[in-house]
Formats: structure tokens, sequence, C-alpha cells
């Protein structure tokens, strides 16, 4: 490592002093000037693109329309779930009525077709015929013929007094005839009775129908001469006509369903008669699925309620056994609702429902894009802000106040362009004070005189075997500082060298600096000046800190006097956000003052200090105190009592005072009096001495300025709000 490169301290102020060159051991890894200038510059031009997307307000109102939509579909989905619901339990509450329905218009039918069979046997013509033992079969059999055509009956019977086919119409004269009727059900009843029968009969081998047959007596002679002469009767097919006559009556779809299955075996069934929408359907594959065919055919119970859909639609159905006069069940009557019949209503009203949904989507859709375009043009506009600050650009539209989260966004956003501007004003400010020539810092003014007053520490000299001493920075009471750089870590560092008489080992002194350092240690912050470490050499106390390079706030006041506001509200806030950290290490900084204050040229202020200055005055009386402190010191400290973090708000009170007015609140030669002026008499108002000053940084200093500690601002954050609110 060799001396080959020179570093000149910049930050001193003056003409004289800017070349104050110190040979500097290069510091490793940093490559010469020349060498940084030829570095290739790819990789810093290329800027990653931003991810592009969706706009902020097509996807608000993207998201407005999609849930529109399905709240919308929501809705259908469960009114259409609940219609079904209640359709379901509607169909199933008037399939209840289908027995008693079907009972009465069973009795009623087969009444009336007794009725009409009566009618006819009473006619003398048939009684003459049956009287007529001798007739032939080719009479008897036109005679059936002509009666099942008058009666509009499908087939007609002629039986004798014993029960014995006589002719039948449906068949060839003499066909059967003689067969033994009597013990069929229909016709035992008038043979024994000589009352009127009816009963449902299938035809399972030639036709394959169902009939409704009906049967009379046929008489001769009134009261004891009453003579059984034979059985007329008729058989009425149950067809679709009979089958929609039911359906009127019942609001339903109706199917007879008979057993073509032989006595005993398992049932068979096939649709004898049907409205349309039923016919063809396969109910021996329903029933059978649903377990319908034992309790209806076996059992001769109803079945019901029974699901099925056909041809695409959907039916609710009971079913209900028909037996024939011996009590056999012989078929089904399957009264069936459609649940899309009964859902048609709804279907249309949900169609309604629907276009009316897709036109409030339609027109929803510019109405909330507009809303999004409310909520999103002033985020964007804080978008556009953010890139122009990045730019550099703080002249930039914010959007207008407002009372919700993007209010409060741009708030805090105009806080932060109105803190960035500040900050400019200061750098700028700062540079301008930089840059007039022909001044003397303080601490270059004391490098002369102390240098030669302590030989042995000095310039280009290496102290305590690892700091390399570049120059002297300043001197105070406390002791001298330098500029060195620290071997061991390879940087600079401001090294304060403690005056051997106040700070000897075992004073009480000594104790208190080693405590306040220990928390003073633990303080990082962007306003704070680290402290890192407290050492000893050859019987002097030293501390090491950051190196800042910059200014005393003290001596850019001496330099221009009072501050512009925007620049010094800058430096004010920074106090206070310092001060705020070294409060919250429990540590009292004890000696806040403008010298104690470091301004650097990119605008960023320093506390120094803190607690150091209050071991050097430990066991003093209010002589050993500082004669620069005494203007800042509060009333409290004045009076030798206990110091808390509001003793701090008071000193800055008194720094700001002197930064916007020029001026300190209390000025004397005397130290007596000044102290007893701390103590005791009231500020004058800073309007007298700068009348533009805004009224809430006045009350904020004059808050601070109290005498009694309560009455001043709590904590450093609330005088730093309090600041805050100063508009300029
Ligand atoms: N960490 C540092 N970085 C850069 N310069 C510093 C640093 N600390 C002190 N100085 C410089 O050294 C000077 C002397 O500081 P010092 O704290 O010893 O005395 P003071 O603050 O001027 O007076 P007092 O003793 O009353 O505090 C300061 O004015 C400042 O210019
Ligand atoms: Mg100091």
């Amino acid at each position: 490592m060799g001396r080959s490169t020179l570093l000149f301290d910049e930050m001193t102020i003056g003409t004289d002093t800017t070349k104050v060159g110190t040979p500097v051991p290069p510091v490793e890894g940093t490559p010469p000037a020349s060498q940084v200038a030829t570095l290739p510059m790819d990789g810093l031009q290329k800027e990653e693109d931003p991810p592009r997307g969706i706009r902020l307000a097509t996807r608000l109102s993207l998201t407005i329309a999609v849930l529109l939509a399905s709240c919308l579909s929501l809705a259908l989905a469960f009114a259409t779930w609940r219609a079904n619901e209640v359709t379901g339990e509607r169909i199933h509450e008037n399939l209840k009525l289908v027995p008693a329905l079907y009972s009465s218009f069973a009795d009623s039918e087969a009444s009336a077709r007794r009725q009409q069979v009566k009618s006819s046997a009473e006619q003398p013509g048939t009684r003459a015929l049956l009287a007529e033992v001798r007739a032939g079969a080719e009479t008897f059999h036109d005679s059936a013929q002509d009666f099942a055509r008058d009666l509009g009956a499908e087939m007609a019977f002629f039986f004798d007094s014993r029960g014995a086919l006589l002719a039948r119409s449906d068949r060839a004269a003499g066909e059967e005839s003689g067969r033994d009727f009597s013990a069929v059900a229909w016709v035992k009843r008038p043979l024994s009775d000589l009352t009127e029968s009816s009963a449902f009969i299938l035809d399972v081998k030639r036709k394959k129908a169902l009939f409704l047959v009906a049967a009379a007596p046929v008489t001769q002679g009134e009261g004891r001469e009453l003579k059984l002469n034979g059985v007329l009767a008729a058989a009425f097919p149950i067809d679709d006509a009979r089958a929609m006559e039911l359906g009127h009556l019942m609001s339903g779809e109706i199917a007879f369903v008979a057993n073509l299955a032989p006595r005993g075996a398992s049932p068979e069934t096939a649709v004898v008669a049907a409205t349309a929408p039923l016919r063809g359907v396969g109910f021996q594959g329903i029933l059978a699925s649903t377990r319908a065919l034992e309790p209806i055919f076996g059992r001769g119970e109803p079945f019901g309620p029974l699901e099925f859909s056909s041809k695409g639609e959907g039916y609710i159905a009971t079913a209900l056994p028909i037996k024939s006069g011996s009590g056999e069940v012989i078929a089904a009557l399957v009264v069936a609702r459609s649940k899309d019949l009964e859902l048609a209503a709804f279907r249309q009203i949900r169609r309604g429902i629907a276009w009316i949904g897709a036109f409030v989507l339609m027109a929803s859709l510019p109405i909330s894009s507009a809303l999004a375009r409310r909520i999103s043009h002033p985020i964007e506009q804080l978008a556009a802000g953010a890139e122009a600050i990045r730019g550099g650009q703080l002249d930039i539209a914010l959007p207008r106040a407002r009372g919700d989260e993007v209010g409060t966004l741009a708030r805090a956003f105009a806080a932060m362009v109105a803190e960035l501007k500040q900050k400019a004003a200061l750098e700028k400010w700062v540079a301008e004070v930089l840059r007039r020539p022909g001044d003397v810092t303080l601490g270059s003014r004391a490098v002369l005189a102390a240098d030669q007053a302590l030989p042995g520490l000095g310039v280009e000299k290496l102290f305590a075997k690892r700091y390399y001493v570049l120059s002297v920075l300043g001197e105070g009471g406390m002791g001298r500082v330098y500029r060195a750089h620290d071997r061991d870590l390879d940087e600079q560092v401001a090294l304060k060298v403690l005056t051997r008489s106040t700070f000897g080992e075992g004073t009480q002194a000594e104790e208190v600096l080693k405590q306040e350092t220990r928390l003073a240690r633990m303080i990082t912050h962007p306003n704070v000046v680290r402290v890192y470490d407290l050492g000893e050499s050859e019987g002097s106390r030293f501390l090491t800190m950051e190196y800042v390079p910059g200014t005393t706030l003290s001596e850019l006041l001496d330099r221009r006097g009072k501050l512009d506001l925007a620049p010094g509200l800058q430096i004010a806030k920074q106090i206070c956000r310092g001060l705020a950290a070294v409060h919250s290490a429990n540590v009292v900084h004890g000696d806040l003052k403008p010298r104690n204050v470091m301004v650097m040229a990119n605008g960023v202020v320093k506390l120094m200090d803190f607690g150091v200055a209050r071991g050097s005055r430990v066991g003093e009386n209010k002589e050993g105190i500082l004669a620069g402190s005494v203007q800042y010191m509060s009333p409290e400290q004045a009076r030798g009592a206990v110091l808390d973090a509001r003793s701090d708000l008071y000193s800055a009170g008194v720094t700001l005072y002197e930064m916007f007015t020029g001026q300190r609140p209390f000025e004397s030669e005397d130290r007596e009096t000044l102290l007893k002026m701390h103590l005791h008499e009231a500020p004058r108002d800073p309007r007298t001495l700068r009348p533009e000053l805004p009224d809430v940084l006045c009350h904020a200093i004059l808050a601070c300025l109290a005498k009694s500690r309560v009455q001043r601002p709590a904590t450093a954050s609330d005088l730093e709000r309090a600041l805050l609110r100063v508009k300029i």
C-alpha cells in the first residue's frame, strides 16, 4: 500500500484550506479516477423495462363487471335451484290428490257404463231376445253387434241365465258359445244378485287393451214372477281418448300401463293407452329401476312419487294399481306432471332477468369505468409524480385533497414533495454558502493555534498505533478534534482527544463519559453522528466517531445570519429526528447548540456530542459550564437540576430562534445575567425580529422556550409534527 494518492479535504471551506493536501494511503478497492471514467457503462445504462400490465382503471372496471356478472349468475342459479325445489314440492303435493280424483273418476265412469248397459238390458227387445231360448246363434251374434254399436262399446256379450256365453260381438257367430262365464266376477253378480256390475278387464291375447266392462241382468216379469233370462254385457275400451280425458281432469299426463305377463310371472308392462307425451315411454325400465313393479303389481299398492325423464323433459309421477273384478292387479295408472311445464313461467321470468342483467351489465361498463377512472386518476397522478421526482423534477401536479385513503396518500405525497423541496433548497443554500470564497472555518482557525500547543499529537502522525491523523477539524471546550484514518478499519474517522484535566483516570467525569458512550454507540440514525469507541492512549482519553464532511450550523449562521425558511425548516426537522433517535436510546443530549449540529453538502444534518458534554460537567459548578453553551441552556440546567428530553427541546428552541431570527433569545456578556434570563425572562416574540415568520413556527419555538418543562412539547417528534404543519 503506497502513499501515491493525494486526497484533498474538500469540505473545509475557503480558498486557503481547500488545498490542505494530505497524503493518504489509497482506500483498497477504490479504483483511480481515470479508471472509473473508462469503466464500461452498459450495465448502468440498462434499466429494466417495467412489467407491462392492464391499467388500474381497466382492472377496476373489469372487476366491477365480473362482480356484477357473478352476482347476477349467482342470483339466477339460486333462484333456479329454489324454483326447482318449490316446483318439486308443489307437484308432490298435487300428486297426493291423484288417488281420490281417480277413484271418483273411475266410479262415475263405471256407474255411467252400468246405467247404459242396464237401460239396454231393460229394453223389451232385449228381454224378448233372451226369453226366446231357441233363438239361433246367428241372431244373438247379430244382436250383440247391434248392441255394441248402439252403446259405443268395443264388444258386447250375451250370457244365458246360467252364465254360459250365447254370443260376443267380436267373435264369429257360434265361436266360444256355451263357454261358462258364471265364475267371472262381473257375470256372477248379475246372475246371483240380479244387479249390474262393472270391472276392468285386460285383453292380453288379441288386442292387448284395457277395457271397462259393465254387465246387467236381463229379466222377465215383476215381483214374485221375476225371472232371470240372461246377462247383457258391454266392454268399453280404455284408450288414448280416455287417457286424455283423465289427463284434463288431473292436469297431468296419463299412461295406462298393463301387465301382459302370464299370471304368476314377473310383471311385463306395456303402455296400452296414454296422453301423447307418455306414449312410447319405456315404463318397464322406469318402474323396474325405481323398484315400483313389486309394490304396484305384486302387492297392489300405490307408488310414488317417482321421477323420470322422457324426451328431455323431467316428470314427477305417481302410480296406482288397477285391479280386475277378481282383485288381481292387471294394470297401473301413471299420472305424471312435467317439471319443465311447471317451470315454464319461471324460466320466462328468468330469461327476462338475464336480459335485463345483460343490459345492466352493458350499461354499467361505462359507468364503472368512469368510476374506476375517478379512483385511479389520482393514483396515476401520484405515480406520474413519483416518476417525475425520480427524474429530479419537483414541481408536479398533485391530486386534490380528498377524505379517503387516496387523499391520505396524496397528503403524504405532498408532504414528501415539500420535504424534498426543502431539502433541495437546503442543498442549494449550503452549496451557495460554501462557494463564497475568502472564509476560514472556525475549525481551521483552531488548527493553527492548537497544533502548536500540543506537540506529539498532530497531523501526519500515528495516534494510538492506529489512527493516522490527517488534519485538525477544530477545538472545543472538551478537547481537540482531528480527521484521521483508522488503519484497522481502513476508513476515515473523527478523533476527539479529550482534555486530560477533565477526563483524567478515575474521575467521575470519566465514569459518566463511559456510560454515556456505551449508550451513544447504540444509536444509528442518519441524523446522528455515529459514535464508535472510547479509548485511551498515553494518558489521553479519546473518542472516535463518524467523520462528517460538512460544516457546523454555527458556522453557517456566522456567515449568513438568519436562515431562509425552507432550508431552516429542513434543518430544524432533521434536528428533531436526530433528537428523537437520541432520546429513544435513553440519552439526553445535554449540549444541543449550533456548534454541535453538522450540515453536510447534500443537506443531511447530523447531531454531535450528545451525552459527552455532560460527562465534562460532572462535579463542576456553574463556572464549569462551557462558555458557548450557556446561551442554549435550559432553566433546569441553569439551576443544576436533573435533565431530561425536554431540556434538549429548550436548547432546540434557542437554536431554532437563532436560526430563524439571526439572534439568540437571551444575550449578555455576563454569564450570571444570562443564566438569570434563562430562568426568569420571557423571550421576545420572534416575529418582532422577523415579521414574516409563520405563526405555527413562532408558537413552536416559544413553546420550546417555556420555563417549565411541562409546557414544552413532550417529545422531539411532537416538535417535528408542529414544524411539519408550517406552510411556506
Ligand atoms: N465528527 C466530526 N466530523 C467532522 N467534524 C467534526 C466532527 N466533530 C467535530 N468536528 C469539528 O470539530 C470542531 C470542534 O468540535 P468540538 O465538539 O470539539 O467543539 P465545539 O462543538 O465547537 O464546542 P463544544 O466543546 O462547546 O462542543 C467542530 O466545530 C467541527 O467543525
Ligand atoms: Mg461539539
